[in-house]
């Protein structure tokens, strides 16, 4: 694994030990889609999307709801359920993203009784959009390449042990 993805999921484990957490990331001026679903087969229900990690009920800083067939609440129309809602598909799309989207968001469906709610935290990235030159590939990027990655190899064993 590469030290600097180890790093990162450490770090992950250490803010968010006990809510699983899904990664998603877009780019600047691009459509993204934050992935939630659940299964209709016992019932099709109300859900909403808020920002910030789930609260104990409903959503924090409310996005968009759906009564489990169509958008009954949309805090602007840069917010958007794209999937088939009856079929449990309540991804979220946020328009246009800006790197100011970047953060946690929470995708709660709820579920008659107490404490049965689906909820799922989800943190999106909003990356700069590339700059169009062509020339000087700097950046580090995850490819099939030869894993001998020259010169700028970081030492990040003893870091680690100075942190942890
Ligand atoms: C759910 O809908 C989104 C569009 O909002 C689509 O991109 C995605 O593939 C759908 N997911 C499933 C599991 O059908
Ligand atoms: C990195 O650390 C390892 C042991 O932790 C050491 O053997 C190696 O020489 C170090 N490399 C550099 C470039 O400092």
């Amino acid at each position: 694994m590469h030290p600097w993805l180890a790093f990162t999921s450490l770090i992950l484990l250490w803010t968010d030990a006990v809510v699983s957490q899904v990664q998603v990331s877009g780019v600047v001026g691009q459509p993204v889609t934050l992935p939630c679903t659940y299964s209709t087969a016992s019932e099709v229900t109300t859900m909403c999307w808020g920002r910030g990690g789930c609260p104990r009920s409903v959503c924090s800083d409310q996005l968009i709801w759906t009564d489990g067939y169509r958008v009954t609440f949309q805090k602007n129309m840069r917010y958007e359920l794209n999937g088939i809602i009856p079929k449990g598909n309540v991804s979220l799309t946020i328009k246009n993203a800006q790197q100011s989207d970047s953060g946690t968001y929470c995708c709660r469906i709820e579920h008659s009784g107490w404490f049965n709610d689906k909820k799922v935290n989800i943190l999106l990235e909003i990356k700069p959009a590339p700059p169009k030159t062509t020339s000087v590939p700097t950046s580090p990027r995850v490819s099939t390449s030869a894993p001998t990655t020259p010169a700028t190899t970081l030492n990040l064993t003893t870091g680690k042990e100075m942190c942890f």
